[in-house]
């Protein structure tokens, strides 16, 4: 009698597992974060996100030649003003950013831009805050939030991402898109964003932590509860309907469970965010030898794709190159 190998035959060998598997992690379907900050002299590193910096107009366009040397031509662009305000916020700095890398680099690159006000305002909250300092006012936050993201459109962006989750911001920035003829603007929505604590060295690298004495702390009253995922399929059902051309879960790993079903549920496009905390938390076990970093983050990649993801937003999008060689 031999051996029962009935489901091992299949994993004996590379050539074996190569020929089987289902999943394939590609950099093409990989989007790469960037941080434009006003106001600083030389670029500095973001804590956690190997790699990463907040960059200057100049560094920005250097890193990005690098970056296009290497494969990662889809970038998801985060504008950092130096000014902060209230209301009446100024877009300028974050489309200057967008015009100077379209004039460098031309179609060549695809540039997606978030669009939120965290990181203009002082108290770092989404959006526009009563006076009061008890919520945040929905119909004048899309009103910025749809300025926003027509003047990042005219500046040149591909895509128009906005993050905010705002009650219907898709719909506004697609009429005003619409409407100053914009039509081939494409719109990628975080429909279902999680009020999740993995945002740490995003907020710091975006200065875009809630702070300072209002009675607002945190996001909880716009972000989705992580408890209630009935909230994030209406949410994304919601986007598709009012026109969003991609939709979004965030965070990844901790939420892979939303992302096959809504993947499932809603025939679009889904983009899945490993945020900076995920990314961060693979990169600290590596540097503590506690796991190999290359591999763990492929292996995290391929749970996306698994789940039902067309693309990822992830840290490492610059390195999936160098990472899938050694990896795969
Ligand atoms: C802005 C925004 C956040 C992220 C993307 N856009 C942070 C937040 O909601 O506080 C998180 C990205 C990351 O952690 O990598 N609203």
């Amino acid at each position: 009698m031999g051996e029962n190998l009935s489901l091992r035959r299949l994993r004996q060998s590379p050539a074996i597992r190569d020929l089987t598997r289902e999943v394939f992690v590609d950099r093409r379907r990989l989007i790469q974060p960037h941080f434009a900050v006003e106001g600083i002299r030389e670029r500095e590193p973001v804590p956690g996100l190997t790699g990463v910096f907040r960059e200057t107009p100049d560094s920005l366009l250097r890193q990005v030649e690098t970056d296009l040397e290497s494969g990662a031509e889809k970038l998801l662009l985060f504008g950092v003003p130096g000014a902060k305000a209230t209301r009446a916020f100024n877009f300028d700095y974050t489309a200057g950013q967008i015009a100077a890398l379209r004039k460098r680099f031309g179609k060549d690159l695809w540039i997606a831009v978030d669009v939120c006000l965290c990181s203009a305002t002082a108290h770092g909250q989404c959006g526009i805050v009563s006076n009061d300092g008890d919520h945040v006012e929905n119909a004048a936050t899309v009103a910025e939030l749809a300025r926003a993201a027509l003047t990042y459109a005219q500046a040149g962006a591909d895509c128009v991402a906005p993050s905010d989750m705002m009650d219907g911001r898709i719909r506004s920035i697609r009429e005003i898109l619409d409407a100053n003829r914009l039509e081939r603007t494409l719109l990628m929505s975080y429909s279902a964003k999680f009020n999740s604590k993995f945002y740490g060295p995003f907020r710091a690298a975006a200065d875009s932590a809630p702070k300072g004495d209002l009675q607002l702390k945190d996001r909880a009253t716009y972000q989705i509860d992580p408890a209630r995922p009935t909230d994030a399929l209406a949410s994304s059902r919601r986007d598709a309907e009012e026109g969003a051309d991609i939709l979004m879960v965030k965070p990844g790993m901790p939420y892979l469970d939303i992302l096959a079903k809504l993947s499932k549920e809603i025939e679009k496009p889904w983009a899945v965010y490993e945020v900076s905390g995920e990314f961060a938390a693979i990169e600290l076990m590596a540097a503590q030898g506690l796991v190999q970093g290359p591999a763990a983050h492929v292996e995290s990649w391929t749970a996306f794709f698994r789940a039902g993801a067309s693309m990822v937003i992830t840290y490492g999008a610059r390195y999936a190159k160098e990472w899938l060689k050694e990896c795969l």
